[in-house]
């Protein structure tokens, strides 16, 4: 039985007195409960104070993104090394934003994957489909496509280290939740291709959902065979309602 992962995306939002507020509510909330693993993914310049908070705590510390590369002439960027600095256990990967709004490719992605694994952290690999994908009926082709880039680019072993979300974009920050149903036949179509390479690894690796999850449909969507957790974004700025979705884990 894979234990649960809820992890919180903040994406870009907070400030430093909400985001010690939030950090401060969800250890005093979380005290006792062991339904699941809880991460929250962090903006990165709420890293120090979060790992500041979070020291002790049973919550784990995510950043959003990474550089590809190492180290150097990058202005801007974040390294792996950076993040594993401070306290980050999890770095979310070529979510829907940074593919769509950034030109993430599954090329960038696996590079990606790859530098947050060296620096001895666990990814979370973002793959999901458009609405315009699912009605033209490609879902299946986009979710594999995505997923055989990594085990080309990194090999099926690499899938052992990581976590997987899959986030319907239509679903995400949209409030239209995807059926349990709907998310079941995806995550069931992600673990069977894993399978097919190795079949511990499709049995092991954990596959969040995300996509407008929250404390009215947390239960229903977590009760699904294949869905190991939740990748939670507005619902994990209320202290609340994510720990109201940990709960339900
Ligand atoms: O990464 C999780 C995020 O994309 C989901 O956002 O607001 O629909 O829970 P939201």
């Amino acid at each position: 039985m894979r234990q649960p992962l809820i992890a919180g995306n903040w994406k870009m939002n907070g400030t430093r007195a909400s985001a010690e507020a939030l950090i401060q509510g969800v250890i005093a909330g979380s005290t006792g409960m062991n339904q699941a693993d809880i991460a929250v993914c962090v903006p990165f310049v709420f890293l120090e104070l979060s790992q500041r908070l979070l020291s002790g705590a049973s919550i784990h510390l995510g950043a959003q993104n990474v550089c590809t590369e190492a180290s150097g002439a990058y202005t801007g960027e974040i390294s792996a090394t950076m993040l594993n600095e401070f306290g980050c256990r999890y770095v979310i990967c070529g979510h829907s934003e940074r593919r769509d709004y950034y030109g993430e490719t599954d090329v960038i992605v696996a590079k990606k994957l790859a530098m947050v694994m060296s620096a001895g952290m666990t990814p979370i690999l973002c793959v999901g489909e458009t609405l315009e994908q699912r009605e033209q009926g490609f879902m299946e082709t986009v979710i594999a496509r995505q997923i055989d880039a990594i085990i080309a680019a990194n090999g099926i072993a690499s899938f052992a280290q990581l976590e997987i979300a899959y986030e319907p974009v239509w679903a995400i920050g949209t409030g239209k939740t995807a059926t349990p149903e709907q998310a079941q036949e995806v995550h069931a179509f992600i673990r069977t291709r894993l399978s097919e390479r190795d079949a511990a690894i499709g049995a092991t690796v954990r596959i969040l959902y995300g996509g407008s999850m929250k404390p009215s449909n947390a239960a229903e969507l977590l009760a699904m065979p294949d869905i190991d957790g939740g990748l939670i974004g507005g619902a994990s700025l209320v202290a609340d309602d994510f720990l109201a979705i940990c709960q339900a884990g």
